[in-house]
């Protein structure tokens, strides 16, 4: 018999937050927990982990069904649509901001919340860390999946462990043209960062062992929620799940991707660049100049889809500099008010008040002579 393949499922949405865009609420965690726990009674899912990402609720599975799956994602839906009704009765700010459907339609997607799901063999042993970020949009995750998965000044398993000595394998969305690309690293290295440098065209969606035996090491969530809504109605802030270890970078390896604290877009209004600051949960909220954009990381290991209690990577005084230097960067920023590069550019402003203040200056303008 065919060993069991287990899924893990990263469903998050915005259904609401504390005083502003800062965090979630625990009232409501409690809510959406109530429904996800039902589904582990009875049977569904195997095992689950909920938390924030500043004002972004998390919902970790695992089960056997694949990825998307309808009632996973159904599963998903309704928990997050129960703790969106007691964060509208709770007056929460921004209460079901990215549930754009009322109706659920078979899987999340397009329908506000954001997903990274990956299913593979169970190695005997299994860890992974799954990351959610604040803040931010799906190619804030480019630059450290590229230099976790193809650059060994970051991962020295790339030169030095066998197992990871012939690269892996990136899958790359061209987002706004609806296509994606495979290429090989370190084969088409350069290639590949011409096209993932270029973090609001193309964005890394998953990563592959050469060794097919070991399947996905990694998957990122790339839902664009103003391309789906129309107009801006709140970010896409992404989630990632990378799987570490024999055959895979180590924890450390992948953990050292965020070490920079590297600039990301989508700060304040969606509509700013910052830092994007490594936090423990207990500093996942977003207070400063609605920010700095975060990110949260939770390592688990897993036997059978039954998870250990999760290790809160960067609850560690290890991480204390890069928190300082993203520090120094926000208050540099911040000198620039609604200048760019703080400010984004035109074309990532379209659902701003730009294109109003653009029209009714539309007659004013004349030519240059
Ligand atoms: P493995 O145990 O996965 O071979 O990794 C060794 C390691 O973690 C060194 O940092
Ligand atoms: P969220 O997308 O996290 O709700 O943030 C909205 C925002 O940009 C607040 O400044
Ligand atoms: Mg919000
Ligand atoms: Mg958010």
């Amino acid at each position: 018999m065919a060993p069991v393949k287990i899924t893990i499922s990263l469903i998050k949405a915005d259904i609401g937050s504390i005083g502003g865009h800062t965090r979630t609420c625990d009232g409501v965690t409690d809510i959406v927990r109530q429904t996800v726990a039902a589904g582990q009674k009875s049977g569904l899912i195997i095992d689950y982990k909920l938390w924030n990402a500043g004002d972004d609720t998390e919902i970790l599975m695992t089960h056997t069904k694949g990825v998307d799956n309808e009632e996973i994602h159904r599963l998903a839906y309704n928990a997050l649509k129960k703790g969106a009704d007691s964060a509208h009765e709770r007056g929460l700010y921004g209460a079901g901001q990215d549930l754009l459907k009322d109706a659920f339609s078979g899987n999340v997607r397009g329908m506000g919340p954001g997903a990274a799901e990956i299913e593979f063999e169970e190695r005997p042993a299994e860890p992974f860390v799954a990351f959610a970020a604040d803040k931010t949009a799906p190619g804030a995750f480019n630059y450290p999946i590229f230099r976790i998965f193809a650059d060994p000044f970051n991962t020295a398993g790339l030169v030095i462990d066998q197992k990871l000595h012939d690269g892996f394998n990136f899958e790359v969305y061209d987002i706004k043209g609806n296509k994606k690309v495979l290429l090989q690293a370190p084969q088409e290295y350069y290639d590949l960062v011409a096209l993932v440098g270029a973090t609001e065209d193309y964005v890394i969606k998953r990563v592959f062992s050469k060794d097919e035996k070991l399947g996905p090491a990694a998957v990122i969530s790339t839902e664009k929620l103003y391309a789906v809504a129309g107009k801006y109605v709140g970010k896409d802030d992404p989630v990632a799940i990378v799987r570490a270890q024999s055959g895979f970078p180590a924890t450390g390896e992948v953990l050292e991707g965020f070490a920079l604290g590297h600039l990301v877009t989508g700060w304040m209004r969606g509509s700013h660049n910052g830092p994007l600051m490594p936090v423990p949960l207990r500093y996942s909220q977003c207070t400063r100049f609605d920010g700095p954009p975060r990110i949260t990381g939770l390592a688990f290991s897993m036997k059978n889809g039954r998870l250990t209690e999760p290790l809160d990577v960067f609850d560690d005084p290890a991480w204390d500099s890069t928190r300082e230097r993203c520090m120094y960067v926000v208050d540099y920023l911040r000198r620039h008010g609604p200048f760019e590069p703080h400010r984004l550019p035109p074309a990532s402003m379209e659902y701003t008040t730009l294109p109003v203040v653009l029209d009714r200056l539309k007659s004013r303008f004349k030519p240059i002579k």
